[in-house]
């Protein structure tokens, strides 16, 4: 391995909702405190770097993706003092900590915004995107209209999110200042890099073109003019040359709807603009007519063809990938590509760990995906927190949909799967808090969480905790290239990385029916570096059964 190699790119990240994390003062939120107390628990699974969810000044109208100060921490988690032990700990424990960048929108209760809104004179009034009349059919993520109005400048903003997450106009260059001023104010304190919400739609089309009307929604889409609009390098490349460059960080840039081949400008190491960003191309695979929310399976051939095409492409463009089954916008990991129900829920996590884990990138663990945490199913919506889930909830009930049909679409995909506590013991709560949790406790927590998983040698955690330390081991799980294997086979997926001296071979079977696989010869003595089974592999894998072995290249 190159000596050089950047240290995120050998690093495992995990990620925290704080709100969910862990609750130092009984509240009943998750607090930077609660992260401190945990951060040995994170020490010993072997995490290197440490994403925190937005942790700033908010309303939470969209739980601190509506930033009201961006130089403050939200109260509810606690004080800049907390923040700066939080970070001097970790770094204590050679834990490095990435904040979430969120630069696309503020709150409307950001002072720039209230300023904007007073009137067309305003020197904050360019700092959003105002239009005197509707320009376009664009509907905002959280359904509804893109655009509202604003009696005081008759004029209406524009908001991809929320009605109270007003984008920025990032064609205004005070805008873009205000951006670095933020960057390295937290850059200066120390931390290792930044998350950037949304980041691929900072640019709009200026002619603000009609988007399709599709997934039964009554406005557009407005990706036609923002995904990748025709600045956002020429900003990425301005911020990376007056700030990030100037600092050993790391940055992850969300990218929805952008295509593998979209993305290697963005992450090519030439062109000096992000270290790697989230695709969500696998996350689309269980799309329907009504889009994110729908009860489908990912098929797996149209799986493994997406991540070979992002493995392809990252390596040819010298680029990098981050890997993810989840985060806290999607369902949990094993209950959406794995299996949730007993007896396969630790095997099928054990499973997707190895294959993603294994791939060439930066992993991404998601709080509770050590432990196998899986969806929640709450009896009533009015037990749910999340805006896009409520907001879809109703949408769909004024359209005529039945209420068991929208459960169930809920109960598949409510961000607030992922958002439910984390399970760090069998007490009360789940140990997570001594008060009212925000939102409810998985009822599964007391077979499900830390404290018993720590000590069982056969749980999911340490399975984890095994293949973060084997990313560790040889140079190939960095820079080995990846080849997929059967790419047309139904059940199993299987791959090589190879780099000059090294082989690793991935064999897992994705489903419970067992899937007749026989090793080539030339891995028939080779080293099991990790099995979610016991024993020698056999001729049939066994359900969800992951292997990874490791040979030396011949002649080598
Ligand atoms: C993506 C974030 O991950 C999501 O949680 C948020 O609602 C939107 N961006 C808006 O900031």
């Amino acid at each position: 391995m190159n000596n050089q190699t950047a240290w995120w790119k050998k690093s495992v990240v995990y990620q925290i909702y704080p709100k969910s994390f862990y609750d130092s003062d009984g509240d009943g939120f998750g607090d930077l405190n609660g992260i401190r107390e945990k951060l040995s628990y994170l020490e010993k699974l072997g995490v290197d770097v440490i994403w925190l969810n937005p942790i700033y000044e908010s309303p939470q109208v969209d739980n601190g993706y509506d930033i009201s100060n961006y130089k403050k921490i939200e109260p509810q988690l606690g004080t800049m003092e907390d923040f700066d032990m939080l970070l001097k700990e970790a770094h204590e424990k050679g834990i490095r900590i990435i904040l979430d960048l969120v630069v696309n929108h503020t709150s409307d209760k950001h002072p720039w915004f209230t300023e904007a809104k007073k009137g067309k004179e305003n020197p904050y009034h360019d700092y959003y995107i105002w239009k005197d009349t509707i320009p376009n059919n664009w509907g905002s993520s959280f359904g509804g209209p893109a655009w509202e109005y604003v009696e005081e400048t008759a004029q209406y903003y524009l908001h991809l999110f929320a009605k109270e997450q007003p984008d920025l106009n990032w064609e205004n260059p005070k805008v873009r200042k205000e951006v670095q001023e933020i960057l390295r104010f937290w850059l200066e304190k120390g931390i290792d890099g930044f998350r950037m919400d949304v980041i691929t739609l900072i640019s709009k089309d200026p002619a603000y073109p009609d988007g399709p009307v599709i997934q039964n929604k009554a406005y557009g889409s407005y990706y036609a003019g923002c995904a990748s609009g025709p600045r956002v390098h020429e900003y990425l490349q301005e911020m990376n040359r007056e700030v990030l460059s100037k600092y050993d960080i790391m940055t992850v840039g969300e990218a929805p709807h952008t295509s593998a081949d979209e993305a290697a400008p963005y992450t090519a190491s030439d062109r000096h603009e992000l270290n790697m960003v989230f695709h969500f191309d696998h996350m689309h695979l269980d799309y329907d007519e009504n889009g994110k929310y729908a009860k489908n399976r990912v098929k797996l051939t149209d799986l493994k063809e997406v991540m070979t095409k992002w493995q392809d492409t990252m390596h040819e463009c010298d680029g990098w990938n981050s890997l993810y089954w989840s985060n806290h916008d999607q369902a949990r990991a094993v209950s959406r590509f794995g299996n949730e129900s007993e007896p396969y829920r630790v095997k099928s996590a054990k499973m997707l760990g190895t294959i993603l884990h294994m791939m060439q990138g930066t992993p991404y663990i998601y709080e509770g995906e050590e432990l196998g945490m899986t969806n929640v199913r709450f009896d009533r919506i009015e037990d749910y927190r999340d805006i896009e889930t409520l907001n879809m909830y109703r949408g769909r009930l004024e359209a005529g949909a039945e209420k068991e049909d929208i459960m169930n679409a809920v109960y598949a995909k409510s961000r607030d799967n992922a958002r439910t506590p984390m399970q760090w013991n069998a007490q009360d709560n789940a140990g997570f808090t001594t008060g009212i949790p925000w939102l409810g406790v998985n009822p599964n927590y007391k077979e499900i969480n830390a404290e018993k998983e720590s000590k069982d040698p056969d749980s999911v955690y340490q399975f984890y905790r095994r293949l973060i330390r084997l990313r560790k081991t040889y140079p190939v799980f960095t820079d080995g290239k990846f080849e997929l294997l059967l790419p047309e086979d139904e059940q199993i997926f299987a791959y090589t990385r190879t780099d000059r001296e090294t082989e690793l071979l991935v064999c897992a079977n994705f489903m419970k029916e067992p899937a007749k696989c026989s090793l080539p010869a030339q891995w028939q003595d080779a080293e099991i570096l990790i099995h979610n089974y016991k024993g020698a592999v056999a001729d049939e894998l066994r359900p969800y059964e992951a292997v990874m072995l490791l040979r030396k290249r011949q002649g080598k």
